[in-house]
């Protein structure tokens, strides 16, 4: 297989007048694989929240607390969500240096994000990228990157780490979250992290409408929007709740108050049956 994938002729052309939300976060997280566009709908949204990059540096720090919880709960394989491109810190990048020998397959639905991520584990053989929409949740479970680096009998840590708020179908994405959920096994766990609408007000909306003219819009939930996702998995400690409690739990390093409190975080344990 090249590195591109055997689904490389699915893959969509790139335009590069229209940011991405991949691009622009590799951007604000220091990373080259980005264009004019993405960096000026970057420097948009971090004037309407100058917080931005502190946040998502939490961000990566939260995934790293997760993929660390996970492997000492004896997980060596992940299912990253919304995986984005590799090198500032995402999934494939926390779970390589925790985790050398696990294996780790993302999902992403942006060419760059998935052309990278495959050049990334071209020589990787536990791991690799699929093109796809993660809301088609039978599909990525049935794909032959999941059927064949994945365990389905043994727990997978399921990792949705600044993605779900990217996502503006409620209904759809609980849908999907329960098919994920439904076909793990006992004692996987799920994380994830969403931008909190109560915590971002006011400021969120012109976050948003910089984000409307993206490859996918915003849309900014409270704790009560976001539990769903975990349906009846029980949260680990601290609960679903704000960076500022992960980082006083984990004792890293923190950021400003605003920072601290944007985004909702949380990780649950599929109990046995
Ligand atoms: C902000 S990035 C987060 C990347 C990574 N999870 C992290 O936290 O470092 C969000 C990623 O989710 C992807 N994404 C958004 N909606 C998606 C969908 N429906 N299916 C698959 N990927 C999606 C975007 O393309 C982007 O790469």
């Amino acid at each position: 297989m090249n590195v591109l994938g055997e689904q490389a002729e699915a893959l969509p052309e790139v335009d590069p007048q229209r940011p991405s939300v991949a691009r622009i976060y590799n951007f604000l997280l220091g990373g080259r694989h980005n264009f004019a566009a993405d960096r000026q709908a970057a420097a948009a949204a971090r004037s309407a929240m100058p917080e931005l990059p502190a946040i998502l540096r939490l961000n990566g720090q939260f995934m790293a607390e997760a993929v660390r919880l996970a492997v000492e709960a004896g997980i060596d394989q992940f299912l990253d969500l919304g995986c984005g491109i590799p090198g500032t810190g995402t999934g494939y990048d926390v779970a390589r240096r925790t985790l050398p020998a696990g294996r780790i397959v993302g999902v992403d639905l942006d060419p760059v994000a998935v052309v990278h991520g495959r050049l990334r584990t071209a020589d990787d053989p536990a791991a690799d990228v699929l093109f796809a929409d993660l809301l088609n949740a039978g599909a990525v479970l049935g794909s032959p990157p999941v059927r064949g680096l994945l365990d389905l009998d043994r727990p997978v840590g399921l990792l949705l780490v600044s993605v779900a708020h990217f996502i503006t179908d409620t209904d759809r994405l609980v849908a999907a979250l329960a098919g994920y959920r439904a076909a793990l096994a006992p004692g996987s766990l799920l994380a994830l992290t969403h931008a909190c609408r109560k915590r971002l007000s006011p400021r969120v909306d012109q976050v948003r409408r910089v984000y409307n003219n993206t490859t996918a819009p915003m849309v900014a939930r409270d704790g009560d929007e976001t539990m769903p996702l975990f349906g009846d998995w029980p949260l680990l400690e601290p609960g679903l709740c704000t960076f500022k409690e992960w980082c006083s739990v984990s004792g890293r390093r923190g950021e400003s108050d605003v920072a601290e409190s944007a985004f909702l975080a949380g990780v649950a344990r599929k109990p046995e049956q």
